[in-house]
């Protein structure tokens, strides 16, 4: 249980509050590169309670600007894109990716006026088919050379989906192991060849059991965890028998991703970023170690559930996240349908608009939530005492960060901790040699020593 200021000072993002003075240190996804192609490359982004308008010009670069116009304040998210720029549709003045203001067509021939007008401007990336932006004061750090940011472009998906509640309660579910058994319940398992493409319907690594019959089945995780260079990592053990054991393995990144396989062959990368205190959007990146991905079938999965063009749920609190009795009965513990997006939505939105701590009581597998916030609430007083903190890393880091290991599987090994981790490292190593970009990589790391 923690007090209310408590709650407030990690749950708060605004401008000038303390967490969003340490969330504002980082890289934030704020869109898909597929929402910038096609005649019009514009959108409007909230992040953390600020308005931008987000935009790709006719030579291709990427811009961020402040969405008021400087002139009188008019929505430069109905702008026209023209003449290397974003025009203001009130008064016609003109700006380009950086917020030099290149024309006021309005006012007399000659005049100085644009020289004198600069509109704010942030440095925005794509990475793996998302559009990161930075917002904060200074140089915004490295990108660590995570899988999801050093694989083939043809072997990452991204998609992004909208939650109505705070953004640290949708974090906090993803480091919880114990809620797969329960929430992500179903009581038959679907045949797992059907499974591309969708998370906790295939089979656990190094075995044909489906993941559905383990968390079904074995619903009592063993959780532990180890501070890594980047957060923690979250080991759950789930014994099948004396030699047998199902080993997920998780990852915390500082400060509000999390990375976790998905199937044997993909992992998720998963941001959750504010957009105000009360909604966020999940932003994730699929990475295959196999193939290229599929992505028309992946988006075409998902598009099923979300609707454009803000990614929001078709199935929401307005109309009980389709629940239905019957199915709660006999398929799924929610009676919500089988996309476990859909779950997980119902209950962080459930929780509250910002869920209130002081009321809740956590339990042993709550270690992972707990040793979060102790990393947040340390990062943002360090950040408040104009201090350091995690995963602020320069160019020359970058190459100190790999994988990390996310891992669902079954091996042939006793439910104790030197056992499982050497397994689970095993399979993590076996499946990057099987991969064409992954085992160049392994290969280049190994000769290096590293
Ligand atoms: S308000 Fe934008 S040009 Fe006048
Ligand atoms: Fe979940």
């Amino acid at each position: 249980m923690i007090s209310a200021e408590q709650n407030d000072l990690m749950t708060r993002v605004g401008p000038g509050t303390p967490a969003g003075q340490l969330l504002r240190r980082y890289w934030q996804p704020v869109a898909l590169a597929d929402d910038l192609r096609g005649p019009r490359p514009v959108r409007s982004i909230e992040l953390m309670g600020q308005h931008f308008v987000l935009f790709r010009d006719e030579s291709g670069r990427l811009g961020m600007l402040d969405r008021d116009c400087p002139h009188r304040g008019a929505d430069l998210a109905f702008g026209r894109l023209e003449n290397g720029g974003l025009r203001c549709a009130f008064h016609g003045w003109l700006f380009d990716a950086g917020g030099a203001c290149i024309e006021t067509p309005a006012e007399p021939a000659g005049s100085k006026l644009c020289t004198r007008i600069r509109q704010g401007a942030y440095p925005v990336v794509e990475r793996a088919g998302t559009v990161f932006a930075y917002i904060g004061e200074g140089e915004p750090p490295a990108f660590p050379e995570f899988d999801c940011f050093v694989a083939p472009a043809s072997h990452t998906f991204a998609f992004m989906g909208l939650f109505e509640c705070n953004w640290l309660q949708a974090l906090e579910v993803g480091l919880d192991p114990a809620h797969a058994s329960y929430l992500h319940r179903f009581f038959e398992d679907a045949d797992t060849a059907e499974s591309y493409g969708k998370q906790f319907r295939g089979a656990s690594a190094d075995s044909d059991m489906p993941i559905t019959k383990v968390l079904r089945e074995y619903e009592r995780p063993d959780i532990s965890l180890e501070p890594t260079e980047f957060g923690f990592r979250l080991k759950a053990l789930r014994k099948l028998s004396e030699d047998s054991t199902h080993v997920r393995v998780t990852n915390m990144v500082f400060p509000q991703a999390f990375i976790i396989p998905m199937s044997s062959e993909m992992t998720i990368s998963q941001w959750h970023v504010p957009v105000d205190d009360t909604h966020c959007y999940w932003f994730a990146i699929f990475t295959s170690f196999t193939g290229p991905v599929d992505r028309e079938q992946m988006r075409a999965q998902r598009l099923e559930l979300y609707e454009l063009p803000a990614y929001t749920s078709r199935k929401n609190k307005r109309n009980n996240y389709g629940f239905n009795v019957q199915e709660q009965l006999t398929e799924t513990y929610t009676g919500m349908g089988d996309d476990i997006n859909v779950h997980d939505q119902w209950a962080v939105e459930s929780q509250g608009a910002i869920q209130d701590r002081t009321r809740e009581h956590l339990g042993t597998t709550d270690k992972g939530i707990a040793a979060y916030r102790r990393m947040l609430v340390n990062a943002i007083e360090a950040t408040e005492a104009g201090q350091g903190a995690p995963m602020l890393i320069d160019a020359s880091q970058a190459g100190n960060f790999s994988g990390p290991p996310s891992i669902d599987g079954i091996g042939r090994v006793p439910a104790d901790a030197a056992a499982t981790d050497a397994y689970w490292q095993e399979a993590d190593r076996a499946r990057r040699l099987k991969s064409d970009w992954a085992s160049a990589r392994l290969a280049a790391r190994e000769g290096a020593g590293q």
